[in-house]
């Protein structure tokens, strides 16, 4: 049957999110997919921050599946990519790939990056066959902060973080160009200025600036709570970046303790494993692994995977 691929527009929402719980919910094999992640929040956000990103495949009139790219400035990056799972090995996927591969997030990136589960080898060889390649492991790791009790410690904490979300236009604008200029100096072009943008125009959390009036030490864009990518009592580390040890081990501290005044009751934060003195740090505090994704990246890009990289993400 032909599979036609389109934009994803306001109408498909809906089940484009039913496609999405059910795809995932059925892969780790759960007794109900159609309420899986429901405390989740991807599509609606993502389509909302950038809705030239977000492509539907259609098979006779009828959405069959989605996928997303993000532009970090020169990084691409692809997912979630979901089929419904009555449409499985029909090329669903590997149209949406193909179309997704063409959008200018994608075709104009220098590095054109996605992440998958490390031990979903069939995922693994569909985006290997479209010019992908497996590099280091990213471990999710996770820090509770509740008591033994259950309840979160509010306490005031250290707190050496300004929010983003209360400087003038003027500051965010300085705010965001800081930011650039730190990850630009750790990949040329990266850039998370949507990434800023979406979680504040959709209060999905809040970004975190480590650093002076003229200059951004550090920073960390946090999803908080039930309909974001964190989920219910989670603070997720979106993307975080630091200059130096002393600058990642402050921005930490502002992490948690802003989680902490949220009433979060865990972080969650992805580290790729080859920046080994940011996974080892984050270990030092606390931080276990839940889960192992792997990165992939298109053709010979490098990526920013070194030792000394203190950066935060998953590609998710
Ligand atoms: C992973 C996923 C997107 C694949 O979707 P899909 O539409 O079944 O993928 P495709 O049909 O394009 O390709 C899958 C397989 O079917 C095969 N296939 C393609 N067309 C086929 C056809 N007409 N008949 C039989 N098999 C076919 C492909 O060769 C591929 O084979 P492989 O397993 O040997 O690699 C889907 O299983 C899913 O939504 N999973 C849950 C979410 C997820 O893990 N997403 C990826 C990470 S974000």
């Amino acid at each position: 049957m032909p599979i036609e691929v389109r934009p994803l527009e306001a109408r498909d929402l809906k089940t484009s999110e039913r496609i999405f719980r059910e795809a995932f919910g059925t892969a780790h094999g759960v007794a109900d997919p159609a309420h899986y992640m429901q405390d989740r929040n991807y599509i609606h956000s993502r389509w909302t921050a950038d809705p030239a990103g977000a492509l539907v495949a259609e098979i006779e009139g009828v959405v069959a599946g989605s996928v997303f790219a993000a532009s970090w400035g020169s990084v691409g990056v692809l997912g979630p990519l979901t089929v419904d799972p009555r449409c499985w090995h029909s090329g669903v996927a590997s149209h949406l790939l193909q179309s997704i591969l063409e959008n200018p997030r994608m075709r104009d990136a220098r590095l054109p990056a996605l992440s998958t589960a490390a031990g979903n080898v069939a995922t693994v060889r569909l985006y290997q066959r479209h010019g992908f390649w497996p590099g280091f492991l990213i471990p999710i790791l996770q820090k509770p902060l509740a008591s033994a009790e259950g309840g979160v410690e509010r306490g005031e904490g250290k707190a050496p973080a300004q929010p983003y979300s209360v400087l003038s236009e003027d500051l965010k604008s300085a705010a965001r160009k800081r930011c650039a200029a730190l990850t630009g100096a750790l990949f040329e072009g990266l850039d998370l200025t949507p990434e800023m943008i979406s979680v504040e125009m959709q209060a999905l959390g809040e970004t975190l600036l480590v650093g002076s009036d003229d200059c951004v030490d550090a920073f960390a864009i946090c999803h908080c709570g039930a309909g974001t990518e964190a989920g219910e009592g989670a603070c997720y580390v979106k993307f975080g970046a630091a200059r130096s040890t002393g600058a990642f081990e402050l921005l930490l501290d502002a992490v948690e303790a802003f989680a902490r005044a949220r009433g979060l009751g865990r972080i969650v934060a992805g580290v790729n494993a080859g920046r080994r003195t940011a996974y080892r740090l984050l270990l030092g505090r606390g931080f276990r692994a839940v889960s192992h994704a792997v990165a992939m990246v298109r053709g010979s890009a490098k990526s920013y995977d070194g030792p000394d990289a203190f950066v935060v993400d998953d590609w998710r």
